[in-house]
């Protein structure tokens, strides 16, 4: 396929990045960058630093600009908070700014953890009411973006799905860990509730959304409405080890001390705009977690 728009990635090296790089690259000239330059299709930048931001942008000449990168460790954010700031939010200010100069389109990643959990679930326009501070510098990043950039999207994952053992930092590859440590008893929360997001499904229906030159903010997570529970269930049905090891039901408040970044109750979103536009392809969860798990650990 002869390529013909270039992509340029702030923040490629991580879990979401590996998708992306993977999915867009057959299609499109990529140009990643991270601050941890952990690929040989990486290279460095910080996007803090906006003259050089601005001047590789401004080299590339990029269609699209995608900020992906951030702090995604609660606990750190709420620990660092200017730093949090810097890295989530004014990093994104930077970005508005260059899209803007270059004429490129935005795309931002932001997170269905801006709302504050109250209700079951929560559509693309629902407003965000962050309840911590990881949570606030996306939702500070969405409004500024709403306000300022010439042409954006805004997209909001809910709990991520990818990367493989290398990369993942989240529930699946915590609980992964565990198994491979011998646990036989997996302590796992009961009250939160939430939409799993493949990164591989992710990239694809984002590239649909840039092929079908859409705008403004979107949902964008697996099919299937879930708690974190019932994931743990499924990871041990896929790897057929519900009789070896047993999961206990316990509420947040058991991981006071480790986790103790304010998490919403519930952050089921719901892909309701690109369903009306028929442009929903993102699978359901239990597959993806399937295809997930066979593809990238070997237990
Ligand atoms: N993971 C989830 O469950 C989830 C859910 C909803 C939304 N999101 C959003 O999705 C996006 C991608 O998340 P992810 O899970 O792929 O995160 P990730 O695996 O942590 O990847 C983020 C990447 O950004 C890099 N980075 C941090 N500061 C940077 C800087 N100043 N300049 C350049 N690169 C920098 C990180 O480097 P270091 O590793 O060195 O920090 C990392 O390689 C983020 O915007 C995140 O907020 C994630």
């Amino acid at each position: 396929m002869k390529k013909s728009k270039i992509i340029f990635v702030a923040g490629c090296g991580g879990m979401l990045g590996d998708s992306i790089y993977n999915v867009f690259n057959k299609e499109y000239h990529m140009h990643c960058t991270d601050i941890n330059v952990n690929e040989k299709w990486l290279k460095f930048l910080d996007f803090r630093n906006y003259t050089e931001y601005d001047n590789i942008v401004k080299n590339i000449k990029p269609d699209y600009l995608f900020h992906i990168g951030a702090y995604t460790d609660l606990e750190y954010c709420e620990l660092n908070k200017e730093d949090a700031l810097e890295t989530n939010f004014y990093s994104v200010k930077n970005a508005v700014k260059i899209a803007n100069n270059y004429n490129c389109q935005l795309i931002f990643i932001s997170s269905a953890g801006v709302f504050d959990g109250t209700k079951n679930t929560y559509y693309d326009e629902d407003l965000p009411i962050p309840i911590g501070h990881y949570a606030k510098t996306k939702a500070l990043s969405e409004e500024y973006i709403k306000k300022n950039s010439n042409n954006y999207l805004i997209i909001r994952p809910g709990w991520m799905m990818g990367g493989g053992p290398k990369k993942d930092k989240k529930f699946v590859n915590k609980i992964i860990k565990q198994i491979k440590n011998n646990i036989k008893t997996l302590n796992v929360v009961s009250d939160k509730l939430g939409t799993p997001t493949y990164t591989y499904d992710f990239a694809n229906n984002l590239k649909l959304i840039l092929r079908n030159n859409l705008n403004g903010v979107f949902n964008l997570v697996c099919e299937g409405q879930t708690s974190r529970l019932e994931v743990a269930h499924e990871i041990l049905n896929i790897l057929n080890l519900q009789q070896k090891i047993n999961i206990k039901e316990v509420e947040t408040n058991f991981f006071k001390n480790e986790y103790f970044a304010k998490r919403p109750f519930s952050e089921r979103l719901v892909n309701k705009k690109l369903n009306d536009l028929d442009l929903n392809i993102m699978r359901n969860w239990k597959i993806c977690l399937n295809e997930y798990l066979i593809n990238n650990f070997s237990l």
